[in-house]
């Protein structure tokens, strides 16, 4: 049976900005996903890019003395840079300024007017120059007639203007959203959407009136050179874009477009909506996560307060990308609440997850196997021996492969829930349960009469080969979040899934069932060299001043 595709989206960044937390954590997000499919055996397509059509592009360009190409190539440029520092491995990054996407999204909007969903109309109405929208009329009075994200005035405009028939979709769209709960999370945002779909829906403006100067950027009305298709519109299409051509076909629809609850209406409203227009099935689920505040206080320009890629490649170098990656991943505003990058923080998630959790868990079981079995792995004994075995009080509740298969049931239920970070979790929870293991078993003890007793050789040999297994599979869930660390983990250890070793985004040999079986073809061979090696990550002082960009 062929692989089942599975396509997860990020928002196209606005190529404008500098690359920061807030777009590394959606990106990170849509990595995890794509990684934990990728290892429950799907066939992944994972889009992620730049959003290149505003208004903005042109005068910051003219500003610098540069044409809007050349300003959107340097940018776009920053950000492939910041997520390839991320670690993260996009299947293709989308600029909306390319030919594939212009010719495409522009045929899109055709098919919309020959079908009468976009049509010619007036507008008048409180545009935010800023943020590229139009307000509603209660919106704009409710801000004072000033941007509610920059406080900059709001411009009345009156224009000739196309317009989307959306109003002609309401009865659609909320029968979709009753019959698919899962096409908007978390929860507290569908119901949010409902409400307001609930009040009804009016047209879109779909164009904006191309001036005299304007510069030739962005995509013309098909057949109306007077007016370029908005920017939001022809952004969304990109998801459509990026997979219309044969060989891409068959990941379409998304299983999830993610991205944060400041452009949840676009997702989950306006874009069905066209898709409905086009005839297109549309995605799985619209995940709208919070937001990232810095040490406690919501970033912004005049703050200042952005966390920066710079200072996140700076926390890198200090404690490696791959905790950084756990770190959003872990303590990220998943959920519907915002959550903190806190420097005390992270040193603490560190410590405890990583330099004392998997790390020193790792390297205390390989020292062991190193020092009583010269660091080849040892042959655990049959069950029933093991378990008759004396001095071994509490081992029963150690059933490791219930472990396993209930850690790999977690990971499995983020393909619905998208909750990967119970996954996450989870395996560290399975770490946890080696070192009580261990702590219980007391290995150390029964290396000293190793010598004169075979039974004891036995009952150490399969002690270590279980805390070693057990590792090896929380290790798999481990790697969505932490790719590069956990691949030399399984160097070290020669027992790597990936297709190539030496590569972390080579794919894997097996779906997970396979990969994480409890002493099945994947598992450590007795006899194979575990080589002791670095520590993961080395303990952090807590004392030690945060990291400077
Ligand atoms: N270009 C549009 C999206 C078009 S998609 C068809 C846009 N771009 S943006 O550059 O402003 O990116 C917004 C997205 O960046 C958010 O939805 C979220 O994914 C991410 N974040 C920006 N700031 C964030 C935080 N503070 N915290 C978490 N994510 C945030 O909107």
């Amino acid at each position: 049976m062929p692989a089942q595709p599975y396509y997860v989206t990020t928002p196209i960044y606005y190529v404008n900005d500098r690359p920061h937390i807030g777009h590394c954590y959606t990106t990170v997000v849509a990595d995890v996903a794509a990684r934990f499919a990728r290892l429950l055996g799907r066939d992944v397509f994972f889009l992620t890019g730049t959003d290149e059509h505003a208004e903005k592009v042109v005068s910051t360009a003219r500003e610098r003395g540069l044409t809007p190409r050349q300003w959107a190539d340097a940018n776009a440029e920053q950000f492939r840079r910041a997520f390839r520092l991320m670690g993260v491995a996009e299947s293709d990054f989308m600029r909306t300024s390319e030919d594939r996407h212009k010719t495409r999204a522009s045929a899109y909007i055709r098919r919309l007017m020959d079908s009468g969903d976009v049509y010619l109309g007036d507008y008048v109405g409180w545009f935010d120059a800023s943020q590229e929208e139009y307000l509603t009329e209660t919106v704009a009075k409710e801000h004072g007639f000033k941007s509610p994200v920059t406080g900059k005035p709001l411009e009345k405009r009156t224009e000739k203007n196309y317009f989307f028939r959306l109003s002609r979709y309401e009865d659609r769209l909320r029968a979709h959203f009753d019959a698919h709960p899962e096409f908007v999370l978390p929860e507290a945002r569908r119901n949010e959407v409902l409400g307001r779909l609930r009040q009804g829906l009016n047209d879109v403006p779909v164009s904006r009136a191309v001036k005299e100067g304007d510069a030739d950027w962005g995509i013309l009305m098909p057949g109306d050179p007077g007016h370029r298709v908005y920017v939001w519109i022809e952004a969304l299409c990109n998801y459509l874009t990026a997979v219309d051509e044969p060989e891409r076909r068959r990941y379409w629809p998304p299983a999830v477009h993610v991205m944060a609850k400041d452009i949840l209406w676009f997702h989950a409203v306006i874009w069905p909506a066209m898709l409905m227009a086009l005839g297109e099935a549309l995605p799985g689920t619209v995940y709208a996560h919070a937001y990232f505040v810095a040490e406690g206080r919501k970033m912004s320009k005049s703050l200042g307060n952005f966390i920066e890629i710079d200072l996140l490649e700076a926390y890198g170098r200090r404690y490696s990308i791959d905790a950084v990656r756990w770190y959003l991943a872990t303590q990220g505003p998943l959920g519907a609440t915002d959550a903190d990058f806190a420097h005390a923080r992270f040193v603490e998630v560190y410590n405890a997850d990583l330099a004392n959790g998997i790390g020193n868990c790792a390297s205390r079981v390989g020292n062991m196997i190193e020092k009583y079995f010269g660091g080849s792995v040892p042959a655990p004994a049959s069950r029933d021996d093991f378990q008759a075995a004396d001095g071994m009080g509490g081992l029963q509740e150690f059933d490791w492969e219930h472990s396993a298969v209930a850690a790999v049931e977690a990971a499995r239920s983020f393909e619905t829930s998208f909750a990967f970070d119970v996954a996450l979790r989870g395996a560290i929870g399975l770490i946890g349960r080696v070192d009580s293991f261990i702590n219980v078993t007391r290995p150390f003890a029964l290396a000293k009469s190793m010598a004169t007793d075979a039974g004891a050789a036995r009952d150490l040999g399969t002690i270590l080969y279980q805390c070693a297994e057990a590792i090896r599979i929380a290790s798999l869930l481990l790697y969505p979040a932490m790719p590069a660390k956990m691949a030399s983990l399984w160097r070290a250890w020669s027992c790597s899934p990936l297709k190539d070793p030496d590569d972390p985004d080579s794919g894997f040999g097996a779906p997970l069932a396979e990969l994480a079986a409890w002493g099945g073809a994947w598992s450590l061979r007795p006899g194979r060299r575990i080589a002791k090696g670095e520590p993961l990550f080395m303990r952090a002082d807590a004392a030690e001043p945060a990291p400077t960009a």
